[in-house]
Parts: structure tokens; sequence; C-alpha cells
């Protein structure tokens, strides 16, 4: 499973892609407002610092606003991949841009047939928001494999990304589902790598030895 950063903070990018931890970037028009950043300046330092997938999304909510922000956006970077909102309008925008060999990244998925019809128009990722649908009381897991099994049945190539992530649980619940693409937040990026078992367990190896006074293999 690939793993993005769910971000449009330049330094939190830089970190996790240098350290070799992610895959890509998804941004959206929250998260540039809670980086507190100029939002282009950020996708532009973004798109240097990634070699990999990077979702930007379009503002318009009409089909032919979108149609114009997604071409434009494609032509910024070849690895920009357009977020399209799954509505009646980013469905139409869709119908057209895969013939054009625009990739497209659906977002606000909550529902395996909203998930259905992504498939069917061939996007390139579908992303159904777990954690909100989990922070109303759904079970957003069921909704993912639902997803799964109904792509495994007609064999659709969209990659199925897991979005809205609120816990290190959620990345493996995302893995065991079989998703292609987990999204993180910088925090929980962190909290993967992380166990207090390992810190204190390295300091235990590390303490025994110095304590038996033996000198090092090498
Ligand atoms: O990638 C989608 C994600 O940014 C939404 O997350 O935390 O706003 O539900 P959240």
């Amino acid at each position: 499973m690939k793993l993005f950063i769910d971000s449009a903070n330049p330094q939190e990018v830089k970190k996790m892609w240098e350290a070799g931890i992610i895959d890509g970037v998804t941004t959206n028009p929250s998260l540039a407002t809670k980086a507190g950043i100029d939002y282009k300046q950020a996708v532009n330092q973004i798109l240097v610092t990634v070699n990999g997938d990077i979702s930007l999304e379009v503002l318009s909510t009409d089909t032919q606003g979108m149609l114009r922000e997604a071409r434009a956006l494609a032509k910024l970077n070849k690895n920009v991949v357009v977020k399209l909102p799954t509505t009646p309008d980013g469905l139409k925008a869709l119908k057209i841009l895969t013939p054009e060999k625009i990739r497209t990244n659906m977002t606000l998925v909550f529902s395996a047939n909203q998930a259905l019809l992504v498939g069917k128009l061939k996007a390139y990722i579908v992303s159904p928001f777990a954690g909100r649908l989990d922070d109303i009381g759904h079970t957003a897991i069921d909704v993912i494999e639902e997803i799964r099994q109904i792509y495994d049945n007609f064999a659709f190539e969209t990659q199925i990304l897991f979005a809205s992530i609120r816990s290190p649980l959620h990345v493996k619940q995302a893995a065991l589902a079989g998703c292609d693409i987990a999204t993180c937040p910088y925090e929980i990026l962190e909290k993967l790598v992380h166990h207090p078992l390992t810190d204190t367990g390295l300091a235990k190896f590390l303490a025994d030895f110095k304590a038996s006074g033996q000198k090092p293999l090498v």
C-alpha cells in the first residue's frame, strides 16, 4: 500500500519525502488554510520536492469550471492528479477528462454507490473519507470493504485511497482492506514510526551491554 501525506505544508512534505516514508501527496483547500501559508507558493515547493502523485483540488463547482481548472492544473507538472468533488458536475467532468488522459482523484466519497460510478467512469483514484464517516457514527471500514469488493468484482482499475485518516488504526484498516493508498496527516505518519516499547527496548539493550563491560563486536 502506498502512503501519501495529507498536507499543504511544504516542510512536513519534505521531511516525510526525504525519510522515504511517503509516495505522494494530497492537498485540499482546508489544508491550505490550516497551513497558513501562501497556497500557490506551497504547491510550487511541493511539486519540486516530491516525484510522486500530487493531488491538487479544483475550486469550481460547475463542470465547465472544473474542466478549465483541471486542464490547467494537469499542465503544471506531470505528477499532478486533479481532485474533483464527486457531485453530478464532478462526474460529468470526470467522463470528459478520462479520455483526455488527465488523471483524476474523485474526492468526498461517502458511499459504495458513489465509488461504483467513479470506477465505471475510470477515475485514477477514488477517495472515500473514512474519518468523516466514523465521526458521525458510521462504520467507515464497512464502506471501504464494499468498495474494494465492487472494484474487484468488475476489475475496475481505479485506485482506492483511504482518506480523512484519524489514527494509526485507520492505516492498518486500510492495509487490511486492500486499499491501494492511505493518505495521512503528518502527525499520524510520525505515530506509525514510533512505539514506546521500541524506545525502552533499545535503551535496555544498550544499558545491559554497558553493564556487562564487554567490548562491542565492531
Ligand atoms: O484527504 C482528505 C482529507 O484531507 C480530509 O480529512 O480530516 O478534513 O476529514 P479531514
